[in-house]
């Protein structure tokens, strides 16, 4: 499929490869450059690329790095899948997040056999199953490059070496072979990389990487490793230079953010750390994601309290209402445990908006485990939540526990379950029809060009009329109508 592919030699940087890091990935930035130049000459054009992001905000932060990576590389972004290297970022928390990318795999294909210029890769969570590997090796032979999630700082060097194994180095060595590289693991953190600023008024920040909290239902541990976190130091030195380049509002980034610092050699809580950031001039909104019920302190809601900065909003995945099930779960908290958090948040800071994740159906829920998530989802009144089915994740424990719960069921629960939730929630929007609060305008409203769009800091939805001048400030924004999950507003 690439043999008409001719690259002359390429001729790399004197020195051999570094082996300190970043430098040794800015070496192989440089020397992709020039391979993906000489593709470009013979294709008469500049090669594109295309990264398809699946799953969380982790994921669409890693995304960025790899955008950030392609364009030094000197690939050129397409909206089109019809490009000449698509890169899937795959998420696996779910059954179906995995059908997803296998189905689009085959379509990625048929536009691989008209442009001989295409490599397809492959990365992120999903990838760090055994089983789905060797079925790609088996079943998708086309793919050029899979790599996980422990090795992406590495990227550039795989990037390269995929051009090679695909195109060859200097024309003797065509043909399509896989470039494959799986870590088990990881304690290493690479700072300094290229990164795309896909927004310039806000940005992810990841605080830390991994779990250590084994829910018997969730994956996450097995494929993203262990808790790790970036020294203080070297984040608020990110987000200065990201305030200093105009961003307003950081998101900080973790699987489980209340138990940042624990493996630092100079331990620091998060709540220490939200306090640094908000004396960062220039930041005006601060947001987190996710907190864990069991790690949430008192310190934390303090300073949450304090701040004008961070946003009155925290996401607190519930999971369950039954004490009994949680446990199952391995969650380390009961339903009293939980509504007497809200209850200390809310004291601290009335307006909170409180935003949850729930699991219906998981191994051995009986209808009255069931009632429980209901009671707790009436008695906090979440402002929203997401929903989810149980799904089996092979080599968790709750896969091999033998009471499933029958599908019927559990679309029976779910869909009462959703119904309450979006009750509770169009009620709770309600709460700020006709005040007039913040809004961060984000952008032109896709539909009608004379509205823009911006959220709350509790991260509700206003559409405004107003123009693309507006975007990346902060309004004061008069809510004329709430619509349920979204308001019409008047700047003031
Ligand atoms: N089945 C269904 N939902 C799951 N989640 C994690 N693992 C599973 C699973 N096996 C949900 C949890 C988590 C969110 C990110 O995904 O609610 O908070
Ligand atoms: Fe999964 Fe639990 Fe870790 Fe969240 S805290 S990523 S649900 S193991």
């Amino acid at each position: 499929m690439h043999q008409m592919i001719h690259i002359t030699p390429i001729h790399l940087p004197a020195a051999p490869a570094p082996t300190e890091e970043p430098a040794r990935q800015y070496f192989y930035i440089r020397a992709a450059r020039e391979y993906i130049r000489q593709l470009s000459a013979q294709k008469g054009e500049p090669l594109t690329f295309h990264v398809a992001t699946f799953g969380c905000q982790m994921n669409a932060k890693d995304s960025e790095k790899l955008t950030g990576i392609l364009e030094e590389a000197g690939y050129q972004k397409s909206d089109s899948e019809n490009a000449d290297f698509v890169l899937y970022n795959t998420c696996t928390v779910r059954e179906n997040a995995n059908n997803k990318v296998y189905g689009r795999l085959g379509y990625l294909n048929g536009f691989q056999k008209k442009n001989p210029f295409m490599m397809i890769g492959l990365c992120g969570c999903m990838m760090q199953e055994p089983a789905v590997v060797d079925k790609i090796r088996q079943s998708y032979r086309f793919v050029n490059l899979i790599f996980g999630t422990h090795n992406i700082y590495k990227f550039a060097e795989l990037l390269y070496t995929a051009l090679e194994n695909t195109f060859g180095r200097d024309g003797d060595k065509n043909g399509s072979s896989m470039t494959v590289d799986i870590w088990q693991d990881t304690d290493k953190i690479v700072e300094d990389l290229p990164v795309e600023r896909k927004y310039t008024f806000k940005s992810g920040v990841n605080i830390m990487f991994g779990c250590n909290n084994f829910c018997s239902y969730c994956i996450v541990p097995y494929v993203r490793g262990r808790e790790r976190s970036r020294k203080p130091g070297d984040i608020l030195q990110e987000i200065k230079t990201l305030a200093a380049d105009g961003v307003k509002e950081v998101m900080l980034l973790g699987q489980n953010v209340n138990s940042y610092g624990k493996n630092l050699e100079e331990p620091c809580t998060f709540a220490q750390l939200l306090r640094d950031v908000a004396d960062i001039d220039g930041i005006e909104r601060i947001r987190f994601m996710t907190s864990h019920p069991k790690d949430l302190s008192d310190e934390l809601i303090a300073v949450m309290a304090q701040s004008e900065k961070i946003c009155r909003h925290l996401h607190l995945p519930l999971q369950s209402g039954s004490t009994r099930l949680l446990k199952i779960m391995n969650r380390r908290y009961t339903k009293e445990q939980y509504l007497h958090l809200v209850e200390k948040m809310r004291a601290a800071i009335p307006d909170i908006a409180i935003t949850t994740d729930i699991i219906v159906g998981f191994p051995g829920e009986t209808e009255e485990d069931f009632n429980e998530t209901m009671d707790v989802v009436c008695r906090v009144g979440f402002d929203s939540a997401f929903t989810f089915l149980y799904s089996k994740r092979t080599g968790t424990p709750a896969a091999a526990m033998e009471n499933q719960v029958p599908e019927e069921t559990v679309k029976a629960r779910f869909d009462r379950l959703l119904y309450k939730v979006q009750e509770i929630a169009a009620k709770k929007a309600m709460r700020y029809e006709g005040t007039v609060q913040k809004v961060l305008i984000e952008h032109v409203n896709e539909r009608d060009e004379s509205l823009v769009t911006g959220r709350l800091d509790n991260n509700s939805i206003v559409h405004l009329p107003g123009n693309a001048g507006m975007i990346g400030t902060i309004a004061d924004v008069y809510l004329k109508e709430c619509k349920g999950f979204y308001y019409i507003g008047e700047a003031r």
